[in-house]
């Protein structure tokens, strides 16, 4: 079939002559080599692009620029610092606590990346990273929601987001691991939309004859597929208000912490963010500030460095609050942030894409040849009408698994376990700092949360991994 005999079909016709006006008449430059099958598959594509999107996106490729006003004036934001927050805890907790009993929280996970700079290539969640079982970072967090069920006799439900490229694996692996001993209704897997990549000429790329390229829409994503696959709806008519949003690359994550969701609802907050300490001007971690007097993370990339490096008196840095992606979200917020259609804005970076080449072959370029564009969840920040955002201690919650050497990397996460778990056994009485030192235990997250968990530990439930131990 030809292209042009395409106009038998109305509103293809319509889409083809549209995407013409757009310039991006040579997607079909194959059409005529392409068996039935293959041309339904393009066409099918073409049937899903969004138009409207593809002109913002067209726009924005050759202005170089997002669709978002430059902020004005960046200001620290308010944080309730650690000190702040010990004095306070016990009182706070209980709320937490209380909503966490009443099945009143459900978990959302995002696992919809590419993991490119760990060059790993299985979906990261399934990468083993407790030292000595070898768990994989699924099922640490599984195990931690089965800890927390547990504890507040309840049932947490799951939802992991998926992106086309990783879904059926991670499904399967969780199928194949009998879903970590969580029942299988109580995981939710819903797949997040890609969006096309434009080349540098702003044109929409086929890496394949049928196929144009595009990629996972970013971790922002989540409010609109959430929305789009029901989550929210089956959220609502579960009674569940409050979201505790994490990245799967977190192996430290403290799950479903309640006074910072004691916290977060006493505040009355519809999305509120947990922030470490920078360790250093550089560090890669967007920073939660005030933007033009709104709540809202400035990627670190996207961060002026002299603002970066800005220090006090105190020679501490101004913009300390480095966001580790953790939120509470109201599914109240999530609804209505896609009521009115998603809304958030598009970030452009600049990427090598694989491309077709005229003698069929499908190269990926030395240089970036391309833009690809992703929403960020922490965008919907603004949005809020109340945030809170709390420090808490990078050894406890923030070790995120994300290249293969050097910082955040297999080797630290690992080290960072090491470490808290000897910070536990510290804290719990049952060795002293120096007799910690020369021990290397992994902590199962099935019974342990924290140092309060190891008090008065059983020695029958410490196992010994050649000279290591692991305490379940
Ligand atoms: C991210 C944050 C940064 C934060 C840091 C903390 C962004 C842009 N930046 O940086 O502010 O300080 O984490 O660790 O997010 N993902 C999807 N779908 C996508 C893209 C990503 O599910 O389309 C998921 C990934 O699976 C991963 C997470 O989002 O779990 C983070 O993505 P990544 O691109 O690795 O962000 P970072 O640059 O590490």
């Amino acid at each position: 079939m030809d292209i042009n005999k395409i106009s038998r079909q109305p509103a293809m016709t319509a889409r083809i002559k549209r995407l013409n006006e757009l310039g991006q008449g040579h997607i079909f430059d194959y059409f005529a080599r392409l068996t039935e099958a293959e041309q339904a598959h393009l066409l099918q594509q073409v049937a899903g692009l969004d138009l409207d999107l593809l002109h913002l996106q067209i726009t924005m490729a050759k202005s170089g620029s997002v669709d978002k006003p430059k902020p004005k004036l960046l200001l620290p934001a308010p944080v309730k610092t650690i000190t702040e927050w010990q004095k306070e805890q016990s009182e706070v907790i209980a709320d937490g606590e209380n909503a966490l009993r009443q099945g009143l929280v459900a978990v959302v996970t995002v696992a919809g990346g590419q993991g490119t700079r760990l060059g790993f290539v299985a979906p990261k969640g399934t990468f083993s990273i407790t030292p000595l079982r070898e768990k994989s970072l699924f099922q640490v967090f599984a195990e931690k929601i089965r800890f927390l069920n547990q504890k507040y006799q309840t049932s947490i439900p799951w939802f992991i987001m998926t992106s086309p490229i990783n879904d059926a694996e991670t499904q399967d692996f969780f199928a194949e691991n009998q879903y970590f001993g969580l029942a299988s209704g109580q995981v939710h897997f819903f797949i997040q939309s890609t969006i096309p990549a434009l080349d540098n000429q702003a044109r929409l790329i086929l890496d394949r004859p049928d196929h144009i390229f595009g990629n996972p829409n970013g971790h922002g994503g989540t409010v609109k597929a959430l929305w789009d696959n029901g989550c929210l709806k089956y959220m609502k008519a579960a009674g569940i208000r409050y979201v505790f949003y994490f990245q799967v690359d977190n192996a430290l994550v403290r799950l479903c912490d309640p006074l910072f969701l004691g916290y977060h609802i006493r505040l009355q907050a519809e999305m509120s963010s947990k922030v470490v300490r920078k360790r250093n001007a550089s560090e890669k971690v967007g920073i939660i500030c005030q933007i033009d007097h709104k709540t809202g993370v400035v990627e670190y990339s996207d961060l002026d460095p002299a603002l970066a490096e800005q220090t006090d008196d105190q020679n501490n840095l101004t913009f300390w609050a480095g966001s580790i992606a953790i939120h509470w979200i109201n599914v109240d917020f999530l609804i209505a942030e896609n009521e009115q259609g998603f809304k958030l804005p598009w970030h452009l970076a600049h990427k090598v894409i694989p491309v077709l080449q005229a003698d069929g072959r499908t190269v990926l370029p030395a240089e970036p040849n391309g833009v690809k564009f992703e929403s960020f969840i922490f965008d919907a920040l603004p949005d809020a009408r109340k945030n809170f955002t709390m420090e808490v201690a990078r050894e406890e919650e923030f070790s995120p698994l994300k290249n293969k050497d050097g910082s955040d990397s297999i080797d630290s996460v690992i080290e960072d376990q090491y470490r808290l778990a000897r910070r536990w056994l510290v804290q719990a009485g049952l060795l002293t700092a120096q007799e910690a030192e020369a021990i290397k235990a992994e902590i199962s997250p099935l019974t342990i949360a924290g140092a309060e968990d190891l008090k008065g530990l059983d020695p029958a439930r410490i196992s010994k991994v050649g000279e290591n131990w692991y305490i379940e």
